[in-house]
């Protein structure tokens, strides 16, 4: 539906400023889990499901101009991510609160207890102590964590496709058996090697950062080879050097969206090279303990929202069959937030 309402599936070429279109989708998709129909829906949530975490950036930019003692009082009056909290509690406040009823008056029978995401929060926060404002401030921190990374990451691989329509057939192709076999089910979403293989090499290519595992040592550390890192340090692991250097991928810059499922053709090799699988080579989404862990999540989505796409639109550039190149802003990454990609109903 999300398409359908943003992207008319028309016969004629329509273009589409995919950065703006594709962060309202994947807003709406991921709240479609995050707290279910009928919010998931509202243009005033999704609004601030979006624009919160330009809040939070902001007034985390703000708070670091100010030294350590200053802040929990620079904090109290600049309170642009509280208003969203407060904003926050009028779209869910209701449902929330019904929930709290429900819980009180039944207890351990309430029977038809939704088992949804909004529920796994609600218990998590009430078995803290913690109140309706937390609960909101938890949901609004899940979509903080999903819907930038997530609609950056798709808007790469849509600019890849549109740079590349040789690619959807083969797409189709797979999406086509695969869905004809499975519905589309989590297995289905499983089995699309070729997909998951064509989001994974977009994001090695662009991922959402230059850097990856931001750390800070919390005391002096000495690495096995010598290397000193005092209390306080940042330190990061370089994730463009990693991911463009051809002892680690054969021909790094070339978008090869075949790479990985070729390689989990191996021996061996078919659960490695997955999208959500974390390496000291694959860091788009960190690695170790503190890997996104979200990223199941995430590519399940946008493997779902591609497979969408391929079935129901042809897509090209207007122009040429070149991407746009990515914008940079310190150690961030975006896709060109002005290009637009033409979109029409699929006509084979
Ligand atoms: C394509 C989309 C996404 C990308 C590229 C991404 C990327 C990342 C990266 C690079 C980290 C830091 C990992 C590290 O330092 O080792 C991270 C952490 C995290 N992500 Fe994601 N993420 C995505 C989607 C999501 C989604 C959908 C959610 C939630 C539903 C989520 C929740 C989190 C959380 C909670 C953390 C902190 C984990 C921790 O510190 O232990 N992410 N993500």
């Amino acid at each position: 539906m999300a398409f359908s309402d943003l992207i008319p599936a028309s016969s004629d070429w329509i273009p589409i400023s995919v950065f703006p279109v594709m962060q309202k989708i994947v807003a709406r998709v991921s709240n479609r889990v995050f707290v279910g129909l009928p919010m998931c829906r509202h243009e005033g949530f999704l609004n601030l499901s979006i624009m919160h975490t330009m809040a939070v950036v902001r007034t985390r930019k703000l708070l670091s101009w100010f030294p350590e003692p200053l802040k929990p009082m620079v904090g109290f009056f600049v309170n642009e991510s509280r208003r969203g909290v407060r904003l926050g509690k009028t779209f869910l406040g209701p449902t929330i609160q019904e929930r709290l009823d429900k819980m009180r008056e039944f207890g351990d029978d309430w029977l038809s207890k939704p088992d949804d995401m909004l529920q796994w929060t609600i218990d998590l926060a009430t078995s803290k102590g913690k109140s309706i404002d937390s609960i909101v401030q938890y949901i609004l921190l899940i979509n903080f964590a999903a819907i930038h990374t997530s609609s950056n990451t798709f808007t790469h691989a849509l600019y890849h496709l549109a740079a590349n329509p040789e690619y959807i057939q083969p797409l189709r192709e797979e999406v086509d058996a695969v869905i004809k076999e499975e519905g589309w089910t989590k297995a289905a979403m499983q089995k699309l090697r070729k997909l998951d293989s064509f989001m994974r090499e977009s994001q090695r290519m662009n991922g959402i950062s230059g850097v990856s595992l931001m750390r800070k040592a919390l005391k002096d550390v000495t690495m096995s080879d010598g290397s000193f890192i005092p209390a306080g340090t940042m330190i990061v692991a370089p994730a463009v050097a990693t991911h463009m250097d051809d002892e680690n991928y054969t021909n790094p810059e070339v978008f090869d969206p075949w790479r990985f499922s070729n390689m989990r053709d191996g021996d061996g090799e078919g659960t490695k090279h997955q999208f959500v699988s974390t390496s000291v080579d694959y860091i788009t989404f960190g690695h170790g303990k503190h890997a996104c862990p979200g990223r199941f999540f995430a590519a399940n989505e946008l493997k779902a929202m591609l497979a969408h796409t391929v079935m129901n639109y042809d897509v090209k550039f207007e122009k040429e069959s070149v991407r746009p190149p990515n914008l940079w802003f310190a150690i961030t990454v975006s896709p060109d937030p002005r290009a637009k990609v033409l979109f029409r109903k699929r006509q084979d």
